[in-house]
């Protein structure tokens, strides 16, 4: 039945789940292109765009280099797409925390995009902010992709966050934030955020992915310090 599915949505989208949510608006499973993708009520979240915009940030960093990494952290999870393609596509065999806020985000994840099989990877349900603070190991790579529906958090740009994200990031390691920008406003507050990382952080942006996306990749060298 989802082979024939599959094969209709390359002539026109076919929604398989919808339900509502008090963080996302709505949540929708689709079958498009061939392909299963989690969209919120007005934005693209798992597969589709937004894992075509992660992964080339992980070819930015380079797929060798990450495969040699022990731990990754990814701050907002939704149906998985970049931890497939770090356990599919880059090979990485280490292992993945996944912080996600919605408890719902997560059952569809595991119901729908297979996230149980992934042996290496924990799921953890709960607020990034508090798991950052909380937490007391260094991650070689954190992957930092939170949004509700198309509205990006405050914390993730206040200095404080930044400067916790550097502190639990080993030496040498990477950090990659995605970003939305739809107005001149979210493109100020993006130049402001690239300026907060201190000495000894070398940040690149790749900005225009799929149109609206701007992503920081940053990487810690040796002497990292706010
Ligand atoms: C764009 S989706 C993540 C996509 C995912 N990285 C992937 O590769 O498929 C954004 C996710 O951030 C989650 N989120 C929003 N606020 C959060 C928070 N404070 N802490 C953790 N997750 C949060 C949303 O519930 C949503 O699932």
């Amino acid at each position: 039945m989802s082979r024939w599915k599959r094969f209709l949505s390359h002539f026109f989208p076919l929604t398989i789940h919808r339900q509502a949510s008090s963080i996302s608006g709505s949540l929708e499973v689709t079958w498009t292109n061939g392909q299963l993708v989690l969209d919120s009520q007005n934005t693209n979240y798992s597969y589709g765009s937004l894992q075509r915009v992660l992964r080339l940030g992980l070819e930015d960093i380079g797929f060798e280099t990450i495969r040699k990494m022990e731990h990754i952290l990814v701050l907002g999870v939704a149906g998985g797409s970049v931890i497939h393609t770090l356990a599919e596509e880059v090979g990485f065999k280490g292992r993945i925390t996944g912080v996600e806020i919605d408890p719902e985000v997560l059952q569809l994840a595991e119901r729908y995009f297979d996230l149980g099989r992934i042996p290496t990877l924990e799921l953890v349900c709960d607020d990034a902010f508090e798991y950052v603070l909380k937490t007391k190991l260094l991650y070689d790579c954190i992957i930092i992709d939170i949004f509700r529906d198309t509205d990006m958090p405050n914390f993730l740009f206040e200095h404080f966050f930044i400067q916790r994200i550097g502190t639990i990031t080993k030496p040498n390691g990477f950090v990659m934030f995605n970003t939305m920008i739809l107005t001149p406003a979210d493109n100020d507050r993006n130049r402001t955020y690239a300026a907060q990382w201190g000495e000894g952080f070398a940040v690149k942006s790749l900005p225009r992915l799929e149109q609206h996306n701007e992503l920081f990749v940053v990487r810690k060298e040796t002497s990292g310090t706010f």
